[in-house]
């Protein structure tokens, strides 16, 4: 027998399903790749005009992703996209990652509402500000 808590629960989950998608749901509750890369190569830190701030470790190997994490203080949803960036980022050559997407970001969760598509540009915006970091850092012979 379910208790009230877990019909609540499924209420919410239920309700939660009339607005996003199960991947972009399963993100935001369970954001793969969250913390901190203490030796990155590259970081970006931005905040959007929410105020919700995102930041993006990377570190990267024969000019490839092998690793991508983040944080924020945002909502569910810049939880959803900062998780859906970096899977996405991982494993990607430096010039493919620069150019993920809002847009690729979105098609990964399945769909943001609309209100909510700028938490995929501020994710979209902080991995490429980490990819810029690690580009400027190598170009001036810090890498
Ligand atoms: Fe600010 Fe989602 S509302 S990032």
């Amino acid at each position: 027998m379910s208790t009230a808590w877990e019909e609540f629960e499924e209420l919410i989950k239920a309700k939660m399903r009339e607005v996003y998608s199960e991947t972009a749901i399963d993100h935001g509750m369970n954001p793969r790749n969250v913390g901190e890369i203490q030796d990155a190569d590259g970081f970006g830190k931005i905040t959007g005009p929410c105020g919700d701030t995102m930041s993006i470790w990377i570190k990267i190997k024969d000019n490839t992703i092998i690793d991508a994490k983040f944080t924020t203080d945002g909502c569910g949803t810049s939880r959803a996209s900062g998780s859906m960036a970096t899977e996405i980022a991982k494993g990607k050559d430096l010039a493919e990652a620069q150019r993920i997407s809002r847009q690729d970001i979105l098609d990964g969760l399945g769909g943001l509402p609309e209100e909510s598509e700028h938490c995929a540009l501020l994710a979209a915006n902080t991995l490429n500000e980490s990819i810029k970091s690690f580009l400027t850092r190598q170009k001036s012979g810090n890498s």
